[in-house]
C-alpha cells in the first residue's frame, strides 16, 4: 500500500478515535468521503498519470475508500450501542400512573335519582335545551305579564329562540307527542341570568310528570315522599308547603329538615287544565302531577357541599372524592 494512503488510514483511525459525537462522525464522514474530501482529491490526481497506473491506483484506491466506509461504519453503530447505554431503564424510578377517569357528582346525582324513578315507572326523555317562548311559557301557562319572562332571567338567542329555564318545557312535548296516559322523568342542563355563591347560570333539574286516569295529589305525595327517603338512605323529616307555580294547581314545595332547618328541595303539584288543553288533553277524563327539582341541591345536601361552584370549576381534589360511586 502506497505510505500516503497507510497514513490516511492512520488519520481517519485517530479522528475516530477522539470522536464522540454522531455530529463529530458525521464531519469526519465528509472530510475523507464528502464530494470535495480527501479521496476525492486523490481520484482527482487520477487525471495526469497513464493509462497501466491509472488501473493500479484506482484499484487502491478503491479499496481504501471501501475501509474507510468500513471503519465509518463500526464508528457509528459503537456511538448508537452508547447512545442506547446512557439511555439504560433505572428500575428504581417511580412508575407512570395511568390515571383513570371518575364520573362528575352530576351524572353521579342523576343516575341516582333516574334510578330512583324508573323504579315507580317513570321512562325516560330528553328534551331540547334551546326552546321557543311557546315551549318555556305559553304552554305552560306562563302569561306574558310573569315575572319569569323577564328578560333578566331568561337568555334569549334571539327574538325567536331561548335558552329553557326549566325542564318543565320538555313535559309540553313530551305530553304533544304521547299525550295521556304518560309517565315521564327528564333530566338536563336549564339556564337562568344569575350568578352567586348558590345560583350558577347553567344548572341541571329533573322533571317529573305523571298524567292518567285517577292520578291525585295522594299520589304525588306518596311518590315524592318515598322518593326522598330512597335517595337520602333513611326516613326523612320532610313537609309540603302551598306554593305557586302557574302550570300547576295546587301547588307545593316541599322542604327537608336538616340540622333544624327546613330547606326547600323540589316544586310540585296538580298539571293545571290549561296547561292539559294546551296539549289537548281530555280533562275530564285524565288528570296529572309534576314536579321539578335541582340536581345541584340533591347532590349537595347528600355529599355535604357547601359551595355549588365547586361542581364546575373542574378541580381534581374536589371531584376524586367521588371515585368509586357510580
Ligand atoms: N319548573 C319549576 C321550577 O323551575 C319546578 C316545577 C316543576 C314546579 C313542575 C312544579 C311542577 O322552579
Amino acid at each position: 500500500m502506497n505510505t500516503s494512503y497507510s497514513s490516511l488510514l492512520n488519520d481517519l483511525q485517530k479522528s475516530l478515535d477522539n470522536c464522540t459525537s454522531s455530529n463529530e462522525l458525521y464531519k469526519i464522514k465528509s472530510t475523507f468521503l464528502g464530494k470535495k474530501g480527501i479521496l476525492a482529491s486523490q481520484f482527482n490526481e487520477m487525471r495526469n498519470i497513464s493509462h497501466e497506473e491509472k488501473k493500479k491506483l484506482g484499484q487502491e484506491l478503491n479499496k481504501i475508500k471501501t475501509q474507510i466506509e468500513l471503519a465509518i461504519r463500526e464508528k457509528e453503530k459503537l456511538l448508537n450501542a452508547q447512545k442506547l447505554e446512557s439511555k439504560e431503564i433505572d428500575v428504581e424510578l417511580p412508575g407512570m400512573n395511568a390515571l383513570v377517569g371518575t364520573r362528575h357528582p352530576i351524572s353521579i346525582t342523576i343516575n341516582e335519582i333516574t334510578k330512583i324513578l324508573s323504579q315507580f315507572g317513570f321512562s325516560k326523555v330528553i328534551g331540547d335545551e334551546i326552546e321557543t317562548e311557546f315551549y318555556n311559557f305559553e304552554a305552560l301557562n306562563i302569561p306574558e305579564t310573569h315575572p319569569a319572562r323577564d328578560m333578566h332571567d331568561t337568555f334569549y338567542i334571539n327574538v325567536k329562540n331561548l335558552l329553557r329555564t326549566h325542564t318543565s318545557s320538555v313535559q309540553i312535548h313530551s305530553m304533544e307527542k304521547y299525550n295521556a296516559p304518560i309517565k315521564i322523568m327528564t333530566p338536563g342542563r336549564v339556564y337562568r341570568c344569575d350568578s352567586d355563591p348558590t345560583h350558577s347560570p347553567m344548572f341541571h333539574q329533573i322533571e317529573g310528570l305523571y298524567v292518567d286516569e285517577g292520578v291525585s295529589f295522594t299520589h304525588l305525595k306518596g311518590i315524592l315522599e318515598e322518593f326522598i327517603n330512597l335517595y337520602f338512605g333513611k326516613k326523612m323529616e320532610i313537609r309540603f308547603r302551598p306554593s305557586y307555580f302557574p302550570f300547576t294547581e295546587p301547588s307545593a314545595e316541599i322542604d327537608i329538615k336538616f340540622n333544624n332547618k327546613w330547606l326547600e328541595v323540589l316544586g310540585c303539584g296538580m298539571v293545571h287544565n290549561n296547561v292539559l288543553m294546551n296539549v289537548n288533553i281530555d280533562t275530564k277524563k285524565y288528570s296529572g302531577f309534576a314536579f321539578g327539582l335541582g340536581i345541584e341541591r340533591f347532590a349537595m345536601l347528600k355529599y355535604g357541599i357547601r359551595d355549588l361552584r365547586l361542581f364546575y370549576e373542574n378541580d381534581l381534589m374536589f371531584l376524586k372524592q367521588f371515585s368509586g360511586i357510580k
